[in-house]
Protein backbone atom coordinates (compact mmCIF):
# COMPACT_ATOMS: atom_id res chain seq x y z
CA UNK A 1 0.00 0.00 0.00
CA UNK A 2 0.91 3.35 -0.64
CA UNK A 3 0.49 6.74 0.77
CA UNK A 4 -1.23 9.83 0.19
CA UNK A 5 1.00 12.23 -1.66
CA UNK A 6 0.27 15.60 -1.75
CA UNK A 7 1.80 17.25 -4.79
CA UNK A 8 0.91 20.07 -7.20
CA UNK A 9 1.35 21.05 -10.66
CA UNK A 10 3.89 23.86 -11.14
CA UNK A 11 2.71 25.24 -13.99
CA UNK A 12 -1.24 24.76 -13.28
CA UNK A 13 -1.05 22.77 -16.39
CA UNK A 14 -4.45 20.69 -17.46
CA UNK A 15 -4.96 19.64 -13.69
CA UNK A 16 -4.44 23.44 -12.19
CA UNK A 17 -3.66 22.62 -8.24
CA UNK A 18 -5.71 19.95 -7.82
CA UNK A 19 -4.51 17.16 -5.22
CA UNK A 20 -3.49 13.57 -6.67
CA UNK A 21 -3.84 10.04 -4.88
CA UNK A 22 -0.89 8.69 -6.06
CA UNK A 23 0.32 5.31 -5.52
CA UNK A 24 4.53 5.41 -4.26
CA UNK A 25 6.64 2.80 -6.00
CA UNK A 26 10.39 2.41 -5.50
CA UNK A 27 12.54 5.34 -5.90
CA UNK A 28 14.68 6.43 -7.98
CA UNK A 29 17.90 7.75 -7.60
CA UNK A 30 16.94 8.11 -3.91
CA UNK A 31 13.38 10.11 -4.71
CA UNK A 32 10.29 8.41 -4.60
CA UNK A 33 8.98 8.59 -8.25
CA UNK A 34 5.44 9.04 -8.80
CA UNK A 35 3.93 5.99 -10.20
CA UNK A 36 0.09 6.04 -10.55
CA UNK A 37 -2.95 8.35 -10.19
CA UNK A 38 -5.93 6.74 -8.96
CA UNK A 39 -9.32 8.78 -9.21
CA UNK A 40 -12.23 7.54 -7.94
CA UNK A 41 -14.41 4.20 -6.75
CA UNK A 42 -12.67 0.80 -5.99
CA UNK A 43 -15.16 -1.89 -4.48
CA UNK A 44 -18.01 -1.21 -6.69
CA UNK A 45 -17.80 -3.13 -9.62
CA UNK A 46 -20.05 -0.85 -11.87
CA UNK A 47 -17.77 2.19 -11.13
CA UNK A 48 -14.27 0.57 -11.33
CA UNK A 49 -11.14 2.11 -11.06
CA UNK A 50 -10.08 4.65 -13.43
CA UNK A 51 -5.86 5.06 -13.82
CA UNK A 52 -3.94 8.06 -15.10
CA UNK A 53 -0.05 7.48 -15.31
CA UNK A 54 1.55 10.47 -13.88
CA UNK A 55 4.88 12.37 -14.93
CA UNK A 56 7.27 11.57 -12.11
CA UNK A 57 8.11 14.87 -9.97
CA UNK A 58 10.83 16.93 -11.08
CA UNK A 59 8.56 17.13 -14.39
CA UNK A 60 6.09 19.66 -13.44
CA UNK A 61 4.62 18.82 -10.81
CA UNK A 62 6.55 19.47 -7.08
CA UNK A 63 5.70 18.08 -3.69
CA UNK A 64 3.59 18.96 -1.01
CA UNK A 65 4.00 16.58 1.37
CA UNK A 66 2.52 12.99 2.30
CA UNK A 67 -0.31 12.43 4.28
CA UNK A 68 0.42 9.67 6.60
CA UNK A 69 -3.30 8.67 7.42
CA UNK A 70 -4.17 7.69 3.88
CA UNK A 71 -3.87 4.99 1.60
CA UNK A 72 -3.26 5.42 -2.50
CA UNK A 73 -6.38 2.34 -2.67
CA UNK A 74 -9.66 3.27 -1.22
CA UNK A 75 -10.56 1.01 0.95
CA UNK A 76 -14.20 -0.50 1.07
CA UNK A 77 -15.28 0.49 4.55
CA UNK A 78 -17.00 -2.88 6.11
CA UNK A 79 -19.92 -3.56 8.67
CA UNK A 80 -17.22 -5.56 10.59
CA UNK A 81 -14.96 -2.08 10.33
CA UNK A 82 -17.82 -0.68 11.68
CA UNK A 83 -18.62 -2.90 14.43
CA UNK A 84 -15.20 -2.70 15.64
CA UNK A 85 -15.31 1.00 15.47
CA UNK A 86 -18.15 1.15 17.85
CA UNK A 87 -16.66 -1.04 20.56
CA UNK A 88 -13.73 0.81 20.27
CA UNK A 89 -15.67 3.79 21.08
CA UNK A 90 -17.97 2.55 23.44
CA UNK A 91 -16.50 4.78 26.65
CA UNK A 92 -16.44 7.52 23.82
CA UNK A 93 -18.75 8.27 22.48
CA UNK A 94 -23.11 9.25 23.93
CA UNK A 95 -25.36 6.91 22.34
CA UNK A 96 -27.40 10.19 20.79
CA UNK A 97 -31.35 9.49 21.60
CA UNK A 98 -34.25 9.44 18.52
CA UNK A 99 -36.95 11.00 18.73
CA UNK A 100 -39.93 10.11 16.64
CA UNK A 101 -42.21 12.97 15.37
CA UNK A 102 -45.90 12.98 14.56
CA UNK A 103 -47.02 12.57 11.03
CA UNK A 104 -48.69 16.45 10.90
CA UNK A 105 -44.97 17.93 12.86
CA UNK A 106 -42.34 19.57 10.35
CA UNK A 107 -44.62 21.31 8.09
CA UNK A 108 -48.26 20.29 6.85
CA UNK A 109 -47.06 20.18 3.39
CA UNK A 110 -45.28 16.82 4.21
CA UNK A 111 -47.65 13.66 2.84
CA UNK A 112 -46.17 11.03 5.65
CA UNK A 113 -48.54 8.89 7.27
CA UNK A 114 -45.70 7.05 9.34
CA UNK A 115 -44.21 10.73 10.68
CA UNK A 116 -40.61 10.97 11.82
CA UNK A 117 -37.26 9.99 12.95
CA UNK A 118 -34.88 12.28 14.22
CA UNK A 119 -31.59 10.95 15.17
CA UNK A 120 -30.06 14.17 17.35
CA UNK A 121 -26.59 13.65 17.26
CA UNK A 122 -26.38 16.96 17.56
CA UNK A 123 -26.14 15.81 21.05
CA UNK A 124 -23.24 13.95 20.69
CA UNK A 125 -19.88 14.80 22.54
CA UNK A 126 -18.64 18.98 21.09
CA UNK A 127 -21.94 19.18 19.49
CA UNK A 128 -21.15 17.30 16.31
CA UNK A 129 -21.03 13.40 14.88
CA UNK A 130 -17.26 13.73 14.25
CA UNK A 131 -15.79 12.56 17.61
CA UNK A 132 -16.49 9.67 16.51
CA UNK A 133 -14.62 9.69 13.26
CA UNK A 134 -11.55 11.10 15.48
CA UNK A 135 -11.77 8.99 18.42
CA UNK A 136 -11.71 5.44 15.88
CA UNK A 137 -8.30 6.77 14.11
CA UNK A 138 -6.88 7.97 16.96
CA UNK A 139 -7.72 4.27 18.99
CA UNK A 140 -7.17 2.31 15.62
CA UNK A 141 -3.31 3.73 15.61
CA UNK A 142 -1.64 4.70 18.71
CA UNK A 143 0.73 7.50 18.78
CA UNK A 144 2.99 8.99 21.64
CA UNK A 145 3.53 11.65 19.61
CA UNK A 146 1.39 14.89 18.93
CA UNK A 147 -1.90 14.61 16.41
CA UNK A 148 -2.46 17.69 13.84
CA UNK A 149 -5.75 18.28 11.77
CA UNK A 150 -6.44 21.12 9.39
CA UNK A 151 -9.99 22.49 10.13
CA UNK A 152 -12.16 25.44 10.78
CA UNK A 153 -14.98 23.71 12.45
CA UNK A 154 -16.46 20.51 13.80
CA UNK A 155 -13.86 18.16 13.11
CA UNK A 156 -10.63 20.54 14.78
CA UNK A 157 -13.21 20.62 18.17
CA UNK A 158 -13.56 16.67 17.57
CA UNK A 159 -9.89 16.11 17.08
CA UNK A 160 -9.12 18.78 20.34
CA UNK A 161 -11.78 16.95 22.96
CA UNK A 162 -10.78 13.43 21.73
CA UNK A 163 -6.83 14.80 21.92
CA UNK A 164 -7.63 16.35 25.57
CA UNK A 165 -9.78 13.07 26.45
CA UNK A 166 -6.88 10.88 25.23
CA UNK A 167 -3.74 13.31 27.10
CA UNK A 168 -2.11 14.16 23.55
CA UNK A 169 -1.21 17.15 22.05
CA UNK A 170 -2.98 18.93 19.83
CA UNK A 171 -2.37 20.96 16.77
CA UNK A 172 -4.91 22.66 14.05
CA UNK A 173 -4.81 24.77 11.32
CA UNK A 174 -7.28 26.79 10.78
CA UNK A 175 -8.25 28.94 7.28
CA UNK A 176 -8.54 32.63 8.46
CA UNK A 177 -12.17 32.50 7.85
CA UNK A 178 -12.93 30.28 10.61
CA UNK A 179 -15.95 31.05 12.84
CA UNK A 180 -15.10 32.40 16.43
CA UNK A 181 -18.01 30.12 17.80
CA UNK A 182 -15.55 26.92 16.98
CA UNK A 183 -12.11 28.69 17.10
CA UNK A 184 -13.00 29.36 20.97
CA UNK A 185 -14.41 25.83 21.70
CA UNK A 186 -10.99 24.42 20.18
CA UNK A 187 -9.00 26.96 22.12
CA UNK A 188 -10.71 26.27 25.36
CA UNK A 189 -10.54 22.49 24.53
CA UNK A 190 -6.39 23.05 24.84
CA UNK A 191 -5.43 22.25 21.01
CA UNK A 192 -2.68 24.40 19.78
CA UNK A 193 -4.18 26.99 16.96
CA UNK A 194 -2.10 28.09 13.69
CA UNK A 195 -3.81 30.21 11.26
CA UNK A 196 -2.86 28.32 7.97
CA UNK A 197 -3.74 30.85 5.16
CA UNK A 198 -7.10 32.40 4.13
CA UNK A 199 -8.81 28.88 2.64
CA UNK A 200 -9.33 25.51 3.74
CA UNK A 201 -7.01 24.20 0.90
CA UNK A 202 -3.99 26.33 2.51
CA UNK A 203 -4.50 25.31 6.07
CA UNK A 204 -4.41 21.45 4.54
CA UNK A 205 -1.80 22.03 3.08
CA UNK A 206 0.18 23.67 6.35
CA UNK A 207 -1.14 20.90 8.26
CA UNK A 208 0.59 18.25 5.97
CA UNK A 209 3.52 20.13 5.98
CA UNK A 210 3.45 19.87 9.64
CA UNK A 211 2.67 16.24 10.20
CA UNK A 212 5.45 15.34 7.83
CA UNK A 213 7.80 17.71 9.69
CA UNK A 214 7.30 16.95 12.92
CA UNK A 215 5.87 13.08 13.01
CA UNK A 216 2.55 14.01 14.23
CA UNK A 217 -0.24 11.55 13.44
CA UNK A 218 -2.35 13.92 10.67
CA UNK A 219 -6.12 13.31 11.10
CA UNK A 220 -8.43 13.75 7.96
CA UNK A 221 -11.33 15.88 8.82
CA UNK A 222 -13.40 13.78 6.58
CA UNK A 223 -11.80 11.11 4.71
CA UNK A 224 -10.10 7.28 5.01
CA UNK A 225 -11.43 4.60 6.37
CA UNK A 226 -10.95 4.83 9.95
CA UNK A 227 -12.56 7.96 9.58
CA UNK A 228 -15.43 6.28 7.54
CA UNK A 229 -16.21 3.69 9.91
CA UNK A 230 -16.33 5.92 12.97
CA UNK A 231 -18.78 7.99 11.12
CA UNK A 232 -20.56 5.02 10.72
CA UNK A 233 -21.33 4.11 13.91
CA UNK A 234 -24.01 6.30 13.95
CA UNK A 235 -25.94 4.22 11.39
CA UNK A 236 -25.42 1.38 12.95
CA UNK A 237 -26.85 3.10 16.21
CA UNK A 238 -29.90 4.21 14.34
CA UNK A 239 -30.55 1.03 12.53
CA UNK A 240 -30.82 0.02 16.34
CA UNK A 241 -33.00 2.27 17.16
CA UNK A 242 -35.19 2.69 14.59
CA UNK A 243 -35.01 -0.70 12.30
CA UNK A 244 -38.02 0.78 10.66
CA UNK A 245 -36.60 3.34 8.80
CA UNK A 246 -36.76 2.99 4.74
CA UNK A 247 -34.72 6.45 4.02
CA UNK A 248 -31.96 8.57 5.71
CA UNK A 249 -31.28 12.08 5.19
CA UNK A 250 -27.92 13.29 5.62
CA UNK A 251 -26.10 16.51 4.92
CA UNK A 252 -23.17 16.11 2.76
CA UNK A 253 -19.78 18.05 3.07
CA UNK A 254 -16.46 16.16 2.54
CA UNK A 255 -18.25 12.88 2.43
CA UNK A 256 -17.08 11.23 6.11
CA UNK A 257 -20.48 11.05 7.44
CA UNK A 258 -22.55 10.05 4.60
CA UNK A 259 -19.76 7.55 3.66
CA UNK A 260 -20.00 5.72 6.61
CA UNK A 261 -23.64 5.81 6.70
CA UNK A 262 -23.63 4.57 3.28
CA UNK A 263 -21.09 1.83 4.71
CA UNK A 264 -23.44 0.45 6.90
CA UNK A 265 -26.77 0.68 4.77
CA UNK A 266 -25.11 -0.78 1.93
CA UNK A 267 -28.23 -0.91 -0.32
CA UNK A 268 -30.36 -2.17 1.92
CA UNK A 269 -31.68 1.83 3.04
CA UNK A 270 -32.24 4.90 0.60
CA UNK A 271 -29.67 7.13 1.36
CA UNK A 272 -30.07 10.85 0.15
CA UNK A 273 -27.44 13.31 0.21
CA UNK A 274 -28.36 16.71 0.70
CA UNK A 275 -25.88 19.75 0.09
CA UNK A 276 -26.12 23.45 -0.34
CA UNK A 277 -26.58 24.61 -3.89
CA UNK A 278 -23.62 27.04 -2.71
CA UNK A 279 -21.28 24.16 -1.65
CA UNK A 280 -22.04 21.11 -3.89
CA UNK A 281 -19.66 18.84 -3.76
CA UNK A 282 -21.00 15.76 -4.24
CA UNK A 283 -23.37 16.67 -6.48
CA UNK A 284 -20.37 18.38 -8.96
CA UNK A 285 -18.13 14.90 -8.74
CA UNK A 286 -21.36 12.37 -9.77
CA UNK A 287 -21.97 14.57 -12.40
CA UNK A 288 -18.45 14.76 -13.32
CA UNK A 289 -17.95 11.18 -12.39
CA UNK A 290 -14.61 11.62 -10.29
CA UNK A 291 -13.89 13.99 -7.16
CA UNK A 292 -13.25 17.58 -8.73
CA UNK A 293 -12.71 20.80 -7.08
CA UNK A 294 -16.00 23.04 -6.85
CA UNK A 295 -16.22 26.40 -5.40
CA UNK A 296 -18.31 26.78 -1.98
CA UNK A 297 -20.29 29.85 -0.30
CA UNK A 298 -23.22 30.14 1.83
CA UNK A 299 -24.64 30.22 4.96
CA UNK A 300 -23.53 26.53 5.76
CA UNK A 301 -19.89 26.73 4.44
CA UNK A 302 -18.16 26.68 7.38
CA UNK A 303 -19.10 22.70 7.94
CA UNK A 304 -20.29 21.76 4.20
CA UNK A 305 -17.73 23.42 2.96
CA UNK A 306 -14.92 21.35 1.72
CA UNK A 307 -14.45 21.87 -2.03
CA UNK A 308 -13.53 18.31 -2.89
CA UNK A 309 -15.35 14.70 -1.96
CA UNK A 310 -13.15 12.37 -0.34
CA UNK A 311 -12.09 9.33 -2.24
CA UNK A 312 -13.37 7.18 0.22
CA UNK A 313 -16.65 8.73 0.23
CA UNK A 314 -17.33 8.95 -2.91
CA UNK A 315 -17.07 5.03 -3.21
CA UNK A 316 -19.34 4.27 -0.34
CA UNK A 317 -21.70 6.44 -2.46
CA UNK A 318 -21.94 4.88 -5.30
CA UNK A 319 -21.98 1.89 -4.28
CA UNK A 320 -24.47 2.22 -1.90
CA UNK A 321 -26.11 3.90 -4.66
CA UNK A 322 -27.39 7.35 -2.94
CA UNK A 323 -29.36 10.19 -4.63
CA UNK A 324 -27.97 14.00 -4.67
CA UNK A 325 -30.48 16.43 -3.63
CA UNK A 326 -29.65 20.58 -3.20
CA UNK A 327 -31.34 22.91 -1.02
CA UNK A 328 -30.93 26.54 -0.80
CA UNK A 329 -29.45 28.84 1.71
CA UNK A 330 -33.09 29.61 2.66
CA UNK A 331 -34.38 26.36 2.60
CA UNK A 332 -31.79 25.49 5.09
CA UNK A 333 -32.91 28.93 7.75
CA UNK A 334 -36.39 27.87 7.19
CA UNK A 335 -35.37 24.00 8.47
CA UNK A 336 -33.86 25.53 11.57
CA UNK A 337 -36.99 27.69 12.26
CA UNK A 338 -39.23 24.99 11.48
CA UNK A 339 -36.97 22.52 13.55
CA UNK A 340 -37.04 25.04 16.93
CA UNK A 341 -41.05 25.97 16.31
CA UNK A 342 -41.69 21.67 16.45
CA UNK A 343 -39.09 20.33 18.37
CA UNK A 344 -37.36 23.17 20.50
CA UNK A 345 -34.08 22.00 19.06
CA UNK A 346 -31.52 24.25 17.36
CA UNK A 347 -29.12 23.34 14.72
CA UNK A 348 -26.60 25.13 13.05
CA UNK A 349 -27.06 25.17 9.38
CA UNK A 350 -25.40 22.43 8.67
CA UNK A 351 -26.89 20.69 11.29
CA UNK A 352 -30.34 21.30 9.45
CA UNK A 353 -29.32 20.96 6.01
CA UNK A 354 -30.33 17.79 5.80
CA UNK A 355 -33.93 18.48 7.27
CA UNK A 356 -34.30 21.65 4.71
CA UNK A 357 -34.60 18.55 2.01
CA UNK A 358 -37.81 17.43 3.69
CA UNK A 359 -39.18 20.96 4.57
CA UNK A 360 -38.66 22.35 1.07
CA UNK A 361 -39.74 19.52 -0.95
CA UNK A 362 -36.54 18.99 -2.38
CA UNK A 363 -36.94 15.18 -1.15
CA UNK A 364 -40.78 14.11 -1.44
CA UNK A 365 -40.81 11.06 0.30
CA UNK A 366 -43.77 8.84 -0.68
CA UNK A 367 -46.81 8.56 2.29
CA UNK A 368 -46.02 5.66 3.53
CA UNK A 369 -42.20 6.00 3.43
CA UNK A 370 -40.58 6.18 6.99
CA UNK A 371 -37.69 8.33 6.77
CA UNK A 372 -35.16 9.62 8.95
CA UNK A 373 -33.11 12.49 9.26
CA UNK A 374 -29.90 12.98 10.90
CA UNK A 375 -29.55 16.53 12.94
CA UNK A 376 -25.56 16.40 12.98
CA UNK A 377 -24.39 19.56 14.51
CA UNK A 378 -25.48 22.32 16.93
CA UNK A 379 -22.06 24.61 16.77
CA UNK A 380 -24.54 28.14 16.48
CA UNK A 381 -22.86 30.91 18.13
CA UNK A 382 -25.98 31.91 20.43
CA UNK A 383 -26.99 35.06 19.40
CA UNK A 384 -27.43 33.45 15.97
CA UNK A 385 -30.31 31.31 17.44
CA UNK A 386 -33.54 31.67 15.21
CA UNK A 387 -35.25 34.89 15.47
CA UNK A 388 -38.89 34.30 16.83
CA UNK A 389 -39.45 32.87 20.28
C1 LIG B 1 -22.54 19.70 11.40
C2 LIG B 1 -21.94 19.00 10.23
N1 LIG B 1 -22.74 18.30 9.44
C3 LIG B 1 -22.26 17.64 8.37
C4 LIG B 1 -20.93 17.70 8.03
C5 LIG B 1 -20.44 16.98 6.82
O1 LIG B 1 -19.62 15.93 7.14
P1 LIG B 1 -18.59 15.38 6.07
O2 LIG B 1 -17.56 16.44 5.86
O3 LIG B 1 -18.05 14.15 6.69
O4 LIG B 1 -19.40 15.14 4.84
C6 LIG B 1 -20.06 18.43 8.83
C7 LIG B 1 -18.63 18.52 8.52
O5 LIG B 1 -17.88 19.23 9.14
C8 LIG B 1 -20.57 19.08 9.98
O6 LIG B 1 -19.78 19.79 10.78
Amino acid sequence: MGKLLVIRRRDGGLEGDQRKNLQLGRGRNGRPPVLEERVGASGAGRWGRRWGRAVGLGRGWEHLGVDPTMTAAVTAVTREDIDRAAERLADRIRRTPVLRLEAGALGSTLGSTTGWVLKVESMQHTGSFKPRGVFNLLLSRPTSSGVVTASGGNAAMAVAYACQQLRLPATVFVPRSAPPVKINRVAALGARIEVGGDYYAHAYDAAVEHAARTGDLFVHAYDGPEILAGQGTVARELEQQAPEVDTVLVAVGGGGLIGGICSWYGASTRIVAVEPRQAPTLHAALQADRAIDVEVSGIAADSLGARRIGVHGLAAIRAAGALSVLVTDSDISAARQRLWDDTRLVAESGGATALAALTSGAYRPAPDECVAVLLCGANTDPHDLVPRA
